[in-house]
């Protein structure tokens, strides 16, 4: 048994979960005519009801008691004073650095390290001014039209949600996302596009990314075959840590936008990785977007934990996985603008805390991320909803819902939030054989038929959900929000005692897709060869010669 599995906090809110096991939510509901107010939360503009989650005060006091036995608020405050909490890489954690306002100081190691940030920040401002104003052009003299941000995880996935989130059909120039390998995805880009008015960002804090290398050397060659080698200067820039590997693709330093290794990759669409996105929607859009972060930031770091969202957020989703035995974790966005956001809540969330061993090294006795997925309202109603409501395994559903509309059409938005509200009154409520029964006797169903129509159509209810409401989807909520989930994660892994910055666990696909590769083409490295399994080996030589 681990020393977090065998403390008291833990112990009591197992027991706890026990003693409250019979109790529904409907009962908690008829039982006190305040839980509406008392289990919400408003914070930096945004709007929590976590009524609906399966705990009531003394849950919550267990939970707040955890919370201060792993040091909570010890680490939170480790984060923002830049220590190496990142102890397997030897790095601080400085994403929210990367918001802090202008002349602010948050130190990394010792250093101040704002005006580092704002240096980058600034030359992207130039940057983007340059191509939005039609004065960066093409090797030809076009202005450039399209950019192309080539990078894959968090290079990809934050600012690829970003740009889904914020753009419109108006926003010029318009951007491109190619993270995948398969050069499907790259040339159905490039089709629509032409060379002397395109422009690529190689995003990739490593600049070792076999795929997003890969994709970069295409891009390049299509580049260059029409417009010759010298064309790369004006065409491509990079967004990197790493300026050795950017100087020997071929891309000058001044074209290259700098962040930083106490940047994680999917912590990172605040840095220079954003930059498609501010040269595009623009440098006011980014900032503003930085601001919701930084009020978020500032939230997390100064309120206390009791009224704190992010620390609310992880406390139910420990005790969902831990206590009531949660099979996965549903995030359901009711905007179609965040199409894009569970996939990078994925990432965050499951690269961050999908972790077998502690702090320490040592191995797990108990689970600590849940799979997380889920997609937008109400398309997914009509989806897997059938099982969130009437499945056998418990599923609580984060649903995430902009109240106001961007759009001007009237009759949709109200229809929008009837559906999202009544999904989670839905899981909650459920509904009894008796109120089944009666529906169907009111319907005319024959008598003889109600007892084997009757399972079929009844809801056992009582499955949590947290509801979060923005005012709407503008630049500065979105960055509230993504910051909200981002310290969420935090707060859990604290509560585990996990290491959420680092990622070895996809270190060993990468070391072996080398040596497949090494094993591949017409002469075979023979060492490569051997050390592969049999089973492997045998789908190699199945596909060989593409
Ligand atoms: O998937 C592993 C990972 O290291 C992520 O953490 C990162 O976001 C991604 O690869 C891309 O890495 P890079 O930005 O170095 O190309």
């Amino acid at each position: 048994m681990s020393a977090l599995t065998d403390s008291g906090a833990w112990r009591a809110l197992q027991e706890q979960a026990r003693a409250e096991a019979g109790l529904t939510l409907n009962e908690r509901f008829a039982a006190d005519p305040e839980r509406a107010q008392r289990f919400s939360l408003d914070a930096v503009d945004l709007f929590l009801d976590y009524s609906k989650q399966r705990v009531g005060s003394r849950t919550l006091d267990l939970l707040f008691a955890l919370a201060e036995q792993q040091d909570l608020a010890g680490w939170i405050g480790r984060m923002f004073s830049g220590e190496a909490i990142n102890h397997t890489e030897h790095r601080a954690v400085g994403h929210v650095a990367l918001r802090a306002p202008r002349g602010s100081e948050i130190k990394m190691a010792g250093v101040n390290v704002v005006p580092a940030v704002y240096e980058v920040l600034d030359r992207m401002t130039v940057f983007a001014d340059a191509v939005r104003g039609g004065t960066w052009r093409g090797a030809t003299g076009m202005a450039i039209t399209d950019i192309v941000n080539i990078g894959i995880g968090g290079s990809d996935f934050g600012p690829r949600m970003v740009w889904d989130a914020l753009s419109d059909a108006s926003i010029k120039p318009r951007v491109h996302f190619v993270a995948n390998v398969d050069g499907a995805q790259l040339s159905t880009v490039l089709y629509r596009l032409k060379p002397e008015r395109t422009l690529f960002i190689v995003t990739s804090k490593t600049f070792t990314t076999q795929e997003t290398m890969a994709n970069a050397r295409s891009a390049r060659d299509w580049l260059t075959q029409t417009l010759g080698e010298t064309a790369v200067d004006k065409h491509f820039v990079a967004v990197s840590t790493n300026g050795a590997e950017v100087a020997k693709f071929g891309i000058s330093p001044d074209h290259m936008f700098e962040f930083w290794d106490w940047v994680g990759g999917r912590y990172s669409l605040w840095s220079s990785v954003g930059l498609a996105n501010l040269v595009a929607l623009g440098p006011q859009t980014f900032r503003a977007m930085l601001d919701g972060a930084h009020a978020m930031d500032e939230h997390f770091r100064r309120a206390p934990l009791k009224v704190n969202m992010p620390v609310l957020l992880g406390l139910l989703a420990v005790w969902n996985t831990n206590f009531l035995g949660a099979a996965s974790q549903v995030v359901s966005p009711y905007a179609q603008r965040l199409r894009r956001f569970v996939g990078w809540l994925q990432q965050l969330e499951m690269e961050s805390n999908g972790k077998g061993v502690d702090r320490e090294g040592r191995t797990l006795d108990y689970a600590t991320t849940l799979v997380l997925w889920g997609d937008i309202g109400t398309n997914s109603q009509h989806a897997f909803f059938q099982m969130l409501h009437q499945g056998a395994a418990l599923h609580p559903v984060d649903f995430i819902l902009p109240v106001k509309p961007l759009h001007s059409l009237p009759e949709q938005q109200p229809l929008l939030i009837a559906n999202c509200l009544s999904q989670s009154a839905a899981l909650m409520r459920g509904k009894t054989a008796a109120q089944v029964r009666a529906e169907l006797i009111a319907r005319g169903m024959p008598e003889g038929e109600l007892d084997a129509a009757v399972p079929h159509r009844v809801f056992t209810g009582d499955r949590p959900s947290s509801t979060i409401l923005l005012p709407q989807l503008d630049a500065w909520h979105l960055g509230a929000l993504c910051a909200l989930y981002e310290h969420r994660t935090f707060v859990m892994s604290v509560l585990w005692n996990i290491n959420a910055f680092d990622q070895w666990g996809v270190e060993l696909g990468k070391q072996l897709a080398q040596q497949v590769s090494a094993a591949q083409g017409p002469e075979p490295d023979a060492n490569a060869v051997a050390a592969l399994d049999a089973s492997t080996l045998q789908l190699l030589e199945r596909t060989r010669g593409v």
